[in-house]
Order: C-alpha cells, then structure tokens, then sequence
C-alpha cells in the first residue's frame, strides 16, 4: 500500500518531513503529491523536483486529498491548518508544540474525534525504547523506590535563531498566542518525556504546575526556566532548562531518581545510563520514527506512539506557561553577551549548575535562590 503525503512548512523542519518521505518513497510505502509554503518551493531542501507546490494549504487541496498531511509551521497555525486538513479527509503529522493553548488542544482532539482522522504530534522522542526498558528497570527494583523525575537541558541560542522568523521567542504575535519559549518548544520533548516515563500523558494525569520564567535574551518568551509539577499518581517532577547554557550539551538529559539509583535517559540518542551502589552501567536503545509507525497504524492499526491525546500532559504544561506572567529579564550583572551580530550569544553566569540542582533537587530557581532571581 502507498500512502500519499503533503507537506506543508518547508523552508525549516519540514525539510526533516520531506527526508522522511522521501525514504519511505524509497521503500514503496509513501508518495508525495504535493507541498504548501507562502514562500514557495524555492531552496527547499530534500525537496524532489518536480513536485507540484502550492502557495498555501487550501489551494492544495484544492487540486487534491492526501492521505497524511505534514505540517511543519509557525506554532500559532497548528490548529487551523491541522482542522482544515483533517475535515478534508486528510490524516495529520503535526509538529510540536501541539497547540498554542490548552482550548485549542481542546478542540484539535475534538475534530479528530468527530472526523476520525489521526493526529501524530511530532514528539519523535516518544518513539524511543527506552520507555519500556526504563519501566522494566524500575520495576526490577534496581533503583529502589522512584521519588521524583528530573530534567536537565543545556542548550545555547545564537541571535539568528531568534531572528529566523517572526513568531520565534514571541508569547503573542498580533494579537494571537505564539507561545515560543524554551519551555514550550526547543525543549518541550524534555517536559513530554519526563512525564511520558511517569505514565503521565494524559491532560488529566497533572495535578499541578509551578513555572518560573526567565530571559536573559531580547525575546518576550522565556529561554531560561524551571518548571516543578507534580503527576495526579503523587510523582514529582522538576526541570531545569536554558537556551543560554554556559557549556551547551546536544543531549538533554531525564533523571529518574530512585532510593538505590538513578537513571539517566539522554533522549535525543536513546542512550540509558543507570546508576546504583553496584556502578554504572550504560545502554544505547533503538528508536521507532513517526512516520513509519504512522504509516503502520493506517495500515495496520498499531498504536500511535505520539496520538495528540499522548500530549495533553504536556498541554497543561504549556498553559501555564502561556497563561503565567511575562518571564522576568534576567540582570545584566548575571549574564555575557558573546560577540555581537547574528552569531552572538548570552551565557547566564553558573545557569548549569542551577540546572542541575532543579533536576536533583527538584525545585525552581527560585525556591533554590539563583541569583538571577533575586
Ligand atoms: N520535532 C522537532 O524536533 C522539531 C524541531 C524544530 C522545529 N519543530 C517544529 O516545527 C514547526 C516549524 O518550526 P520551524 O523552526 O521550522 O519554523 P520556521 O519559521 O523556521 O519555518 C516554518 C515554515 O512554515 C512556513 N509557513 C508559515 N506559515 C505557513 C502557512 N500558514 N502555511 C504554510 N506554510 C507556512 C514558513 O514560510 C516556513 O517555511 C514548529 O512547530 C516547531 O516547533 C520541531
């Protein structure tokens, strides 16, 4: 079986879609017939010639009906463009942040309710198997008792980034909610997966949200932050994130801290690493793509391993950053800016260490007094 696929958002992560489909063209299992961008097909990479582009989602299907469409757009267009594709008949592969509101999820599950048409949400850590194997090492009892999940994610931001479109480090953008922050978007698969390795994806398995929002950029958003919650099961879970990190780490990190050990989970290489009195030990896991499970459910009803339902958990996350005072800048006397011009940088002074005991100690910046909260 072929299914055909359009994707819409080209010109960013879109390209991963179009790799994506491309492969599995490759294999005979997918068809791209058409892509949809404001700014045209021009420069788009992975790209194939030949395909037919049109200027925006209604004028694709105008012309036709693909099985999936893809999107990979500004956060504040989740939930029009992915309602218009779905009440066309079309299943969705819809990026994260799922929407740009916890009413707008709302009404995302309600349509693919009504019209039957699956939603992925583009979590791609949720293909990972390290689930599984961190619920069998738990229930192993090699690291005791579970008594919290931390999150650490050490990332840095150049001034391009911020700069690359309108919407990015926005909360709001003409009036309309954009909700870009570090939190809510570069390390939402941190949040999501911290509460996915709970067993706690559902919007109702969140009993409560503490956020503490900081910025040490010119952005609105928030590109430093801690985040506390706590799971309806009773579990605690605190990250510490930043977009400004001192020594940035390409793989942000899950602790699952237990009486006798912990597990370290590095999510964006399925690395596992457990700790107990014993030593160390450490694993590489394999990983299942979004696409191909997409694919296998149409085909075969396997399980979503991201259903937009999967994601609600991390919607109220998202809530209360959006519905949360503006993030407070970070003091001048508390930050570096590297450089100037596109490539330049701010580093908050000692913001890993301060990551790293939100993730151990499981509170904010602020009840740990960072002096940047002060
Ligand atoms: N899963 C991941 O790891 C991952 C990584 C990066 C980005 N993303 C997500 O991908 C989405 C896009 O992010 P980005 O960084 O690529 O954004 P971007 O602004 O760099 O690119 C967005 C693209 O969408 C196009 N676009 C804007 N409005 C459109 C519309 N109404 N119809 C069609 N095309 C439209 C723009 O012209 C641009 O080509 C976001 O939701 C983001 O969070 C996910």
């Amino acid at each position: 079986m072929t299914t055909t696929f359009a994707v819409v958002g080209l010109h960013g992560y879109g390209a991963q879609h179009l790799g994506q489909i491309n492969e599995l063209a490759e294999a005979g299992r997918a068809r791209l017939v058409g892509v949809a961008d404001p700014r045209g097909g021009e420069g788009a990479r992975n790209l194939p010639e030949g395909t037919a582009v049109y200027s925006d989602l209604d004028a694709l299907l105008a012309e036709v009906t693909p099985d999936v469409v893809t999107l990979a757009t500004p956060i504040h267009t989740h939930l029009p463009l992915a309602e218009r594709a779905m009440r066309a008949g079309a299943h969705v592969l819809l990026e994260k942040p799922t929407t740009a509101s916890l009413a707008e999820f709302e009404r995302l599950v309600q349509v693919s309710d009504e019209t039957g048409k699956a939603v992925q949400i583009g979590f791609q850590s949720f293909g990972s198997h390290a689930f599984e194997r961190i619920a069998d090492i738990v229930t192993s009892g090699q690291i005791g008792e579970v008594r919290g999940i931390g999150g650490l994610g050490l990332w840095r931001r150049a001034r391009s980034y911020y700069d690359r479109s309108r919407w990015a480090g926005q909360r709001r953008l003409d009036g309309v909610e954009v909700v870009d922050g570090a939190v809510t978007n570069p390390l939402a698969h941190s949040i999501a997966s911290a509460l996915r390795i709970d067993g706690s994806s559902r919007a109702e398995d969140v009993a409560e949200v503490v956020v503490d929002l900081y910025h040490a950029n010119d952005i609105e958003a928030d590109d430093t932050s801690a985040v506390r919650l706590r799971t309806t099961k009773g579990t605690p879970i605190a990250l510490g994130l930043t977009l400004a990190a001192e020594e940035p780490d390409t793989k942000p990190r899950i602790l699952v801290h237990g009486t006798e050990g912990t597990i370290e989970f590095r999510y964006t290489s399925d690395d596992l690493v457990v700790r107990t009195a014993e030593g160390e030990t450490t694993e590489t896991v394999g990983r299942t793509g979004l696409f191909v499970n997409l694919l296998d459910h149409l085909e075969g009803g396997t399980p979503l391993l991201a259903d937009v339902r999967d994601t609600g958990a991390f919607m109220r996350v998202l809530e209360a950053v959006r519905t949360a005072p503006d993030p407070a800048q970070v003091r001048d006397d508390c930050f570096t800016q590297v450089g100037e011009g596109p490539d330049s940088y701010r580093v908050i002074h000692g913001v890993d260490d301060w990551c790293r005991r939100v993730a151990t100690e499981l509170a904010t910046f602020s009840e740990l007094g960072a002096p940047w909260t002060r």
